[in-house]
């Protein structure tokens, strides 16, 4: 993950420039590892908490007393602890599991959201068959054959992503998808119609 973190293409500024911030306070950042994104955010953005969850194994080595970001044991495959808050992230979670697993961590969301709640899904977004060069189509369909290979996953479309969390419950609506230039990461603004 770390030698990921490196590439250009996977800075956390790109999601901190595209996403309306200033309109919410309380942000959970689920599968958060340890917190580079929330600390990013809190540091930007001095008006917002957030709260990064991961397994309890990766969460005992994570900083301790980062003001304004508390770190929480929490398998995403259980319910969701937090509830009320303004916005749950997801990045770079989706990619690395199946449509089915994928469903169950966002439904485990569910009894938690209040109405108006935003779910932030920063994941890989591939483009339509024919839209790269040569070259870079070659990359993006190899690097989905690595995630069926060692994850039994893919990579998502725009349209393999709505179609995702649509199944997951017709009260997800999906407002935006942003894909700023020279990221590998998309952003999907999905909102709890409750
Ligand atoms: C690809 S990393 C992404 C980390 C972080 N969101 C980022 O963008 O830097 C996936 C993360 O999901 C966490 N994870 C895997 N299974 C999990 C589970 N069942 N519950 C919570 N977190 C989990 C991993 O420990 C890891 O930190």
């Amino acid at each position: 993950m770390r030698f990921f973190q490196m590439s250009p293409g996977m800075s956390t500024q790109y999601l901190l420039n595209s996403y309306p911030w200033e309109k919410y306070t309380t942000v959970v950042d689920v599968g958060g590892s340890h917190g580079l994104l929330s600390i990013d955010l809190v540091q930007r953005f001095p008006h917002l908490r957030c709260t990064v969850q991961d397994l309890p194994e990766v969460i005992a080595s994570a900083p301790k007393d980062v003001h304004r970001v508390e770190f929480q044991g929490h398998d995403f495959f259980t319910p969701q602890p937090v509830y009320g808050a303004d916005v749950y992230l997801f990045r770079a979670i989706f990619h690395n599991w199946g449509d089915k697993y994928c469903v169950q961590i966002l439904r485990n969301l569910i009894p938690a959201l209040k109405k108006g709640a935003r779910v932030v899904v920063n994941d890989h977004v591939v483009p339509a068959p024919g839209v790269l060069g040569c070259y870079k189509e070659q990359s993006v369909r190899g690097f989905d054959s690595v995630m069926k290979a060692t994850f039994n996953s893919r990579e998502r479309s725009v349209e393999d992503w709505r179609k995702f969390i649509m199944q997951t419950d017709e009260r997800f609506i999906v407002r935006q998808v942003i894909e700023p230039e020279g990221i590998q990461l998309g952003i999907l603004d999905v909102e709890w119609m409750g």
